[in-house]
């Protein structure tokens, strides 16, 4: 069975074709020729996994599934959420994210927030979502320089350290992504 993942990134298609059976091929975008961005135009999380998973789907014939992650703050009403990648602007910078974060966090008492990923499947005509979550904290500094995104400002509940203080194989056990893809793995096997 082939299986398209929306995706260029060769480290999440190499991590997620290691867990599945041999008779399941992950393709990637570019070996299904598809090198236009895909438009991620939803106003949620889920709406932009199925948006591209869909668009794999009609456009080039291929099941598929993609996924989008944002990280919503309590005090904030689900900010940044969808618009976590440029919540500080089109530069899409993770240092910019982050002080603007810290900046309109900085006179609440409230910090939870949680990591989203979803990931939208399409297989044989029916389309499946699969959510992990990561609830946690909102640091008052950075600390930590592993992982990318918000890392350095996200702890885990009941956790001392960062995402950004863990190693790449700690936190993808307890990640938001790292349980979505579990499910989706559970699924196809
Ligand atoms: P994407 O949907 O995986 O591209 O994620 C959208 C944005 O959310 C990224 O650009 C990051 O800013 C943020 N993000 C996603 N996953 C993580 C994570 O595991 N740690 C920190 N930030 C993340």
């Amino acid at each position: 069975m082939q299986l398209v993942f929306a995706s260029n990134n060769k480290n999440k298609i190499k991590e997620i074709q290691q867990l599945l059976p041999e008779t399941i091929q992950i393709l990637s975008l570019e070996e299904i020729g598809c090198h236009e961005e895909i438009p991620e135009t939803a106003d949620t999380i889920e709406g932009n996994a199925i948006l591209k998973a869909n668009y794999v789907t009609t456009n080039y014939g291929y099941d598929c599934f993609a996924d989008d992650t944002g990280l919503e703050v309590e005090a904030l009403n689900g900010a940044p959420g969808v618009d976590s990648a440029h919540y500080a602007g089109e530069q899409r910078s993770s240092e910019d994210n982050m002080n603007k974060l810290l900046q309109a966090l900085s006179s609440k008492t409230n910090k939870n927030a949680q990591f989203k990923t979803v990931i939208a499947l399409n297989l044989n005509n029916t389309q499946t979502l699969f959510t992990g979550i990561a609830k946690g904290q909102i640091t008052s500094e950075k600390t930590g320089n592993q992982g990318f995104g918000y890392d350095p400002i996200f702890k885990l509940e009941g956790h001392s350290k960062t995402f950004a203080e863990l190693s790449m194989e700690e936190k993808s056990i307890i990640s938001h992504r790292g349980k979505a893809t579990k499910q989706l793995i559970n699924f196809l096997k």
